[in-house]
């Protein structure tokens, strides 16, 4: 489907984001020739500086960003589409140059994507009306953080929801744009092999993982305030977990999906003070050593509180209060500073209920289903196999499916696929105002418990899966995380 004509606002045009991810996709959509010939980028920012010196800006800090370096006439060309505008985004005086940059003509599509800290979501929607600009043909697009908890989460919902309607309103989670994100839908609803077994029956327990090992880097600021759970877990680890445990939607359309993965989260099993002491574990990095290299521990981090208790690693266990879902654990986990990088989804299957063959049951490691977000998106189905030669012994064998290999094609980041998208109109991999609430309601009382609660984070060196006590929750059920189940090389 072409992408008609359209006018992107940028609030938050000279940030981070913009020049990082932002500018960068569109380039890499222009380039691809998705983009209509007269379609502008108007990046908003408070500064008082030229069009020349912005764009000055985006040669030094958005080009490094770009995946493939540009060639230099595709890269004049996409910066003939780039307009700066400056304009305090609090104060609607200040909206005259944006209101004169944008085409008034209603064919054209608006959006405005706002790149800025959360707080000024409502103001800016209702600069934008009061300047006549949220017209029909508008559209919005939230970054996250979507609030710090439920009460901000609704207020943002309802000042938002007082300029624009449902409809026009994207709440990105950068994580469904990832390819393997979608690929885990066409999994599930592209082949009949699996949902037969995708239930409490067959499925032992689920692992899903995201783990970094960078730090904080420079955005101490805004982490210290946040934090592993508001940052990683209330949104992309919760977003994989709906895609997991949803029902089958009917279609791929928009409200069908969001109102499965609505009922998975609503489904979720509420924490009580008990359960929550004993299913949760956080921790904050200390200093250590990743791929080799020194680096120093959360507290030590320029500008870093000394005593600061945020959580830069989480696991938890939840539990699904459905007949599908009953009884099986989904272990999530989140950290920076980890061992590795790596996002995957892990469903391990129920041992075989006995054995013909002269090895115990026990032998035989239960099937397993590794869907790798990154660093190779694929899918991994493990089995037991006859090892060859004399006599009957199993072994553990892989079937590998690596995306990259079988599907030759460019990829997209996951910010390009989720631009096209809001270009084109199309909501089904963006939150629902509803959903963003249930999934703020279920952290809630973690949120509420940790404020409450005197005690720090528990230390684990950088470098490490995390402290001690997130093996220790996972062991109580007599289960092991996935790196610690592999077997030695
Ligand atoms: C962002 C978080 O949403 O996701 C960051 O704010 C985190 O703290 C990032 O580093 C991870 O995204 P990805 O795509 O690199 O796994």
């Amino acid at each position: 489907m072409a992408i008609s004509d359209f006018d992107l606002v940028l609030f938050g045009g000279s940030g981070d984001l913009a020049m990082r991810k932002l500018i960068p996709a569109m380039y890499a959509r222009d380039v691809c020739r998705d983009l209509p010939e007269s379609a502008r980028i108007i990046c908003v920012g408070r500064a008082a500086i030229s069009q020349e010196e912005f764009l000055r800006i985006v040669e030094t800090t958005a080009k490094p960003n770009v995946k493939e370096t540009p060639n230099e006439k595709n890269w004049a060309r996409f910066l003939e589409r780039i307009v700066y505008v400056s304009v305090n985004a609090t104060d609607v005086n200040t909206y005259g140059p944006l209101v004169d940059a944008l085409r008034p003509d209603e064919s054209i599509t608006r959006v405005y994507y706002l790149a800025t800290p959360p707080s000024l979501f409502a103001q800016i929607c209702d600069n934008l009306k009061a300047t006549g600009l949220a017209t029909a043909n508008s559209r919005v697009v939230l970054e996250k953080p979507l609030g710090r908890d439920l009460e901000s989460a609704k207020q943002i919902n309802a000042e938002v929801g007082k300029v624009f309607c449902e409809s026009q309103i994207y709440r990105i989670d950068h994580y469904l744009g990832k390819e393997t994100v979608q690929n885990l839908l066409a999994l599930r609803f592209g082949n009949v092999l699996f949902e037969p077994l995708w239930r409490r029956e067959w499925i032992s327990d689920v692992q899903i993982t995201i783990a970094e090992k960078i730090g904080v880097g420079n955005r101490l600021g805004y982490y210290d305030t946040s934090g592993a759970l508001r940052d990683m877990l209330q949104n992309h680890l919760l977003q994989l977990l709906c895609i997991v445990a949803m029902e089958p939607p009917a279609t791929i359309a928009p409200d069908a999906v969001r109102d499965a993965k609505l009922q998975v989260l609503r489904s979720l099993k509420r924490f009580t003070p008990t359960t929550l002491a004993q299913n949760i574990v956080r921790g904050q990095y200390r200093a250590g050593y990743v791929d080799g290299k020194q680096v120093p521990g959360y507290r030590e981090e320029p500008e870093a509180p000394k005593y600061s208790k945020t959580e830069t690693f989480v696991a938890l266990k939840a539990e699904i209060d459905t007949w599908r879902w009953a009884g099986v654990p989904f272990y999530l986990r989140t950290g920076k500073r980890m061992s590795d990088r790596l996002a995957e989804i892990v469903v391990r299957f129920k041992p075989i209920p006995h054995s013909i063959f002269n090895q115990s049951t026990s032998s035989f490691q239960p099937n397993s289903l590794v869907i790798r977000l990154q660093p190779n998106e694929g899918l991994s189905l493990n089995l037991m196999a006859k090892t060859p030669g004399e006599g009957m012994r199993l072994k553990q064998a892989e079937l590998e499916l690596d995306f990259r290999e079988q599907f030759k094609a460019p990829r997209m980041e996951a910010y390009e696929r989720l631009l096209l998208d809001v270009l084109r109109g199309q909501l089904t991999l963006f939150m629902r105002g509803d959903e963003l609430e249930a999934a703020w309601e279920w952290v809630e009382p973690i949120l509420n418990h940790w404020e409450q609660d005197d005690s720090s984070p528990l230390p684990y060196a950088s470098g490490t899966w995390g402290p001690a006590a997130s093996s220790a929750l996972i062991g109580r059920d007599g289960l092991q995380w996935r790196e610690e189940a592999l077997p030695e090389d």
